[in-house]
């Protein structure tokens, strides 16, 4: 495992704990791909790099699997690289240089990843081009990035700078499965079939955005959740991005992506460098489940933040559909009274607390305590919570400004705008230009202020708007296309930053919902909020797509008020608490409105959900029945020695389910017995699996939790286990 030569010094093969990725250098100097998918007996059963037959119209490198394609010659396929030079030379002819491998190994207390890296160069002018590959065996994952370096004299122009092309074997047809959605109905799994011509995925936005998420899954089309091949990708980027999902006419089928090249450029001076964006790639030979279980592992063993990537996720109370803007002292320690009455462990303060904030029309941008609700500040609100024996947790938006603000009032010019242009208001706010050093300071600022004043366990990002005119008055001439991009890193900067002062602090990723979520932010926040939809039924659906690429552990989920603000669906409370207990439980509902029997029935549910969570947020993550296939939906969590596990059924009509309802679990000892939570009968896992656990869900919107664990002896998570 790890990365070998392939015959010849100038081919590699990286495996992992099931996949391999072969590329190579063909007799003209490029850089082709070789192989992606399952393992192959030996070194020499890998293909070599050979330049394919001539085709009129066509060049052998065009018709090749260019594994980084520069937009020159007769290459016409979707480039990853075009570059203006100052000579006004608009392409690129990448040629390969040498390479470097760096064995995996211990570094700084952490494991470094095996990784190689090929040297490409436009000689003529010193462009370098180095493609990083780095070899997460366990995790089944490759992560890809590149960094151009200008080792010239001369500027020069990034116009596409993306992150990688990936390749599917070739086959006679391909289906692309991918994440749409908008505001309340983002990660919606939807498929289609790949057909000669492009498919475009991206967002223009500015950041990430509820429209698309950058994740993509190819199979043949018959894949399954738990078999047949796919190959799978996701982007480490929280701006502007684009998938380009393409199929030449002559059966190639590849994926090129990275930050997005719509009214973008980088400036290269001598000298300087950009580094793309991480896309993670990785190949399934078990379906989607796997595919998915891959990233998930991933993210929890190696990309969220630490030291709390393994810590539990607190169960959180969340003010904002109880109280919207009318917070004071009085009345959210009424409502924490509550949430600590039930097992809540930490208490959020949202929006409405700050500035001139009694709307969204105003405040945005004066961190700095409202003294008509809090009088006293914060300190005793937080006193008094911690006295309750719940850390404290606030709401901030840090990029955003209303005009109605001191800070607008002061600084007009910090945000983004085209000069004759009146700015687009969106949520009555506009966008800071973090590109500019000042503003990132006085948000350092305000922000580490805020910290070091009041003791706040955990900060919520929100983000309620997306970019328009995203001018930078007074910036650099050929600087202004940079904006996208520095947006974000200023943005990741932030954060960094922040959490390397406040290290304990959580942070949770948000934008309007799920406008936010994707590995760059998983990257540095410990969560995400994946929709401001709270209806406990659409959330399953959000919640299958949200699964597709990220874990459990960074899945917040509210129990809110019934019928739902927003959808007017009433469910029942258990369902509401099943459905948000599959990711980090929330509580978001008006407590003072719930009825002794409902904070008795809250409670016993908040202590169930502590018990199982280790096997949620831990845990590997079986998708048994999918919403929206069937009347009821399942969803199984299983701890990584398979000695305990929880299941979540849903019964998704309001009738009883037609048929049978029996799931069938996945992933136990076939040969250990269980003893399940709801009949107390122990089964053998080999029967459980093939033979199923029946359903008990007759009645409307009616949902069950089943834990199985090990009978003959404590599984690990026994201690966790509800009696
Ligand atoms: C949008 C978020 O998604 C909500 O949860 C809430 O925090 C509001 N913003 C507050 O303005």
């Amino acid at each position: 495992m790890g990365i070998d030569h392939l015959a010849g010094a100038k081919s590699w093969l990286l495996t992992t704990s099931r996949s391999a990725y072969a590329l190579g250098v063909d007799g003209e100097g490029n850089l082709q791909h070789l192989y992606w998918g399952e393992k192959l007996p030996r070194l020499e059963d890998y293909p070599l790099p050979a330049l394919p037959a001539p085709y009129s119209f066509e060049s052998p490198q065009g018709l090749a699997n260019l594994e980084y394609p520069g937009w020159g010659g007769l290459i016409f396929a979707e480039p990853c690289l075009k570059a203006l030079y100052a000579d006004f030379t608009r392409d690129v002819v990448l040629k390969y240089e040498g390479f470097q491998v760096f064995e995996a190994g211990e570094v700084a207390g952490a494991l470094r990843p095996a990784e190689l890296v090929v040297q490409l160069r436009d000689e003529p002018y010193r462009l370098a081009v180095d493609l990083h590959y780095r070899v997460y065996e366990e995790e089944n994952l490759i992560e890809r990035f590149a960094v151009v370096e200008n080792q010239g004299e001369q500027a020069v122009q990034l116009e596409i700078v993306h992150s990688a092309a990936w390749y599917v074997p070739r086959a006679a047809s391909y289906r692309l499965s991918y994440l749409v959605g908008k505001w309340a109905g983002e990660t919606q799994l939807t498929r289609a079939q790949v057909v000669v011509g492009k498919i475009l995925l991206e967002s223009r936005r500015g950041s990430t955005s509820h429209q698309a998420n950058p994740w993509f899954a190819l199979d043949p089309g018959d894949s399954e959740e738990e078999r047949g091949p796919v190959w799978f990708g996701a982007l480490g980027w929280s701006g502007n991005w684009k998938f380009c999902v393409e199929q030449t006419p002559y059966g190639q089928v590849r994926v090129t992506g990275g930050v997005n090249d719509f009214d973008f450029s980088w400036r290269l001076e001598p000298g300087e460098s950009f580094r793309t964006p991480p896309f993670y790639g990785g190949y399934s030979g078990a379906g989607f489940g796997a595919a998915s279980r891959a990233l998930h592992r991933f993210q929890r063993n190696r990309l969220l933040p630490r030291p709390a990537a393994g810590r539990p996720r607190p169960v959180l109370y969340n003010s904002w559909e109880a109280t919207a803007f009318e917070v004071s002292e009085a009345g959210q320690i009424a409502l924490a009274e509550k949430a600590a009455a039930i097992g809540v462990e930490l208490f959020v303060l949202d929006d409405g607390w700050f500035g001139a904030r009694s709307s969204d029309r105003a405040g945005l941008g004066d961190w700095t305590v409202n003294q008509q609700k809090f009088p006293r500040g914060l300190q005793p609100l937080i006193h008094k919570v911690n006295e309750l024996g719940m850390d404290f947790g606030l709401w901030v938006e840090p990029e955003m400004v209303n005009p109605a603000s001191d800070l607008y009032r002061s600084h007009p010019e910090w945000v983004y705008r085209f000069p004759a242009r009146p700015g687009t208001l969106s949520r009555n706010q506009l966008v800071l230009n973090l590109a500019i050093d000042e503003v990132r300071e006085y948000l350092f600022a305000s922000l580490s202020r805020l910290l070091e004043e009041n003791r706040i366990a955990y900060l919520k990002w929100d983000h309620n708007r997306h970019f328009s005119e995203p001018g930078w008055p007074g910036g650099p001439p050929q600087r202004q296309r940079e904006i996208w991009v520095r947006h974000v890193l200023g943005f990741y900067e932030l954060v960094e930053r922040l959490r390397s002062r406040f290290p304990q602090t959580i942070f949770e990723s948000c934008s309007g919902g799920g406008g936010r979520v994707d590995l760059g932010v998983l990257q540095r926040m410990d969560q995400c909020w994946p929709s401001d939809n709270t209806d406990a039924l659409d959330r399953l659906g959000i919640h299958h797509g949200y699964s597709q690429v990220y874990c459990a552990r960074t899945m917040v989920a509210w129990v809110t008020d019934s019928p739902n603000f927003a959808t007017r669906r009433a469910l029942p409370l258990e369902f509401r608490f099943h459905s948000a207990m599959t990711g980090v439980l929330g509580i978001g509902g008006n407590l003072n409105r719930w009825s002794e029997e409902e904070l008795q029935v809250a409670r016993r549910l908040v202590t169930l959900y502590k018990q199982i969570r280790p096997l949620v947020q831990d845990g590997d993550q079986y998708r048994l029945a999918e919403p929206g296939q069937a009347d009821f939906s399942a969803v199984q969590y299983l701890a990584p020695d398979a000695s305990a596990a929880v299941v979540f059924a849903f019964l998704r009509t309001e009738g009883p389910a037609s048929g049978e309802a029996r799931i069938f679990p996945r992933g136990l000892s076939p040969e250990r017995l269980y003893r399940l939570s709801t009949s107390g009968r122990a089964r053998r896992g080999a029967a459980l699996m093939k033979q199923g656990i029946r359903l008990r869900l007759s009645g409307g919107f009616r949902s069950q939790v089943i834990l199985l664990r090990w009978a003959e002896r404590p599984s690990a998570f026994e201690g966790n286990a509800p009696r």
